[in-house]
């Protein structure tokens, strides 16, 4: 059992976790992930290991609760317990030094990206990170990534707060082929899938960090297969980074649709249970 140290709400279904994890604070690198049971009931989850702190020998992960599962992991008490917390798992994000860096994450992503970003920025890169919210109130962790890079810029969706669109919209408004030489993606595939043909020509190495569906995060059970460069990878063992200018994202999101029948039927058969109007 995991013990829950703090849970802070950042933005409408978004919350942050603090769970007590010593060995896991010790070996974790930007860009790894871990994978937890809220309960011994639920469904496995990966989320990406946002912060840690030696002191409170703890790590951090923020969760988008949208899910069955998702829903029973924020709905845990401080104090309370995961059922099951494994890792670190999959690869260090790839390190760089002295380069013109841009960081792209759009929604929960931007959580995932503050660690990456901060490493570019501590190895030695002039970071510019580029991020996207819905809108002004879904924008999360703005002072820590403001505190963690050279330049932070928003785009939402709405235009309640920074550029009126989204990442890759204003990726292209403020930079073109040369300005960047070394980049990284996180979010929604069709985000990450146009970043990627936007910036193909621009002599960027772009990496994303992807999103499959995971199971046993080992290696075994193939749930996560992405093809990049005409090649299968896992991303749990592999990943979850890979150069975003050879991923098969269409791949990726066919994979992804896979379970989306069975995910709405187990979220209206949960809601069902705990009493709320499902029509
Ligand atoms: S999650 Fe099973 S092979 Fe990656």
């Amino acid at each position: 059992m995991t013990r829950i140290l703090a849970k802070r709400q950042l933005a409408p279904e978004v919350y942050l976790l603090e769970v007590e994890a010593p060995r896991i604070q010790k070996r974790w690198k930007p860009g790894m992930f871990i994978i937890i049971r809220p309960t011994d009931q639920s469904e496995r989850i990966p989320l990406t290991i946002v912060d840690s702190s030696a002191e409170r020998q703890s790590i951090t992960m923020v969760i988008q609760a949208i899910g069955k599962t998702t829903k029973e992991a924020v709905a845990l008490p401080v104090d309370g317990a995961l059922a099951d917390l494994v890792g670190p798992l999959g690869e260090a994000a790839t390190m760089t030094t002295g380069k013109k860096v841009v960081c792209m994450a759009g929604g929960v992503g931007v959580a995932e990206l503050l660690p990456v970003a901060k490493a570019f920025h501590d190895a030695g890169n002039h970071v510019t990170a580029l991020c996207g919210a819905r809108s002004d109130n879904y924008r999360i962790l703005d002072e820590e990534l403001k505190a963690g890079v050279d330049r932070l810029e928003w785009a939402t969706d709405d235009g309640t707060f920074g550029f009126h669109g989204n990442v890759v919209q204003l990726l292209k408004s403020i930079a073109g082929p040369g300005d960047f030489e070394e980049g990284h993606v996180i979010g929604p595939i069709p985000m990450m899938k146009a970043a990627a043909e936007a910036t193909r020509d621009w002599g960027l190495k772009l990496h994303a960090s992807l999103n499959p569906i995971m199971i046993d995060g080992t290696g075994m059970c193939g749930g996560c297969r992405v093809t990049v460069g005409g090649e299968v990878k896992f991303a749990c063992v592999d990943g979850p980074e890979f150069d975003a200018h050879l991923v098969d994202f269409d791949e990726l999101t066919r994979r992804n649709r896979a379970y989306r029948d069975w995910e709405a039927k187990t979220m209206e058969r949960h809601a069902c249970r705990i009493g709320l109007d499902v029509r």
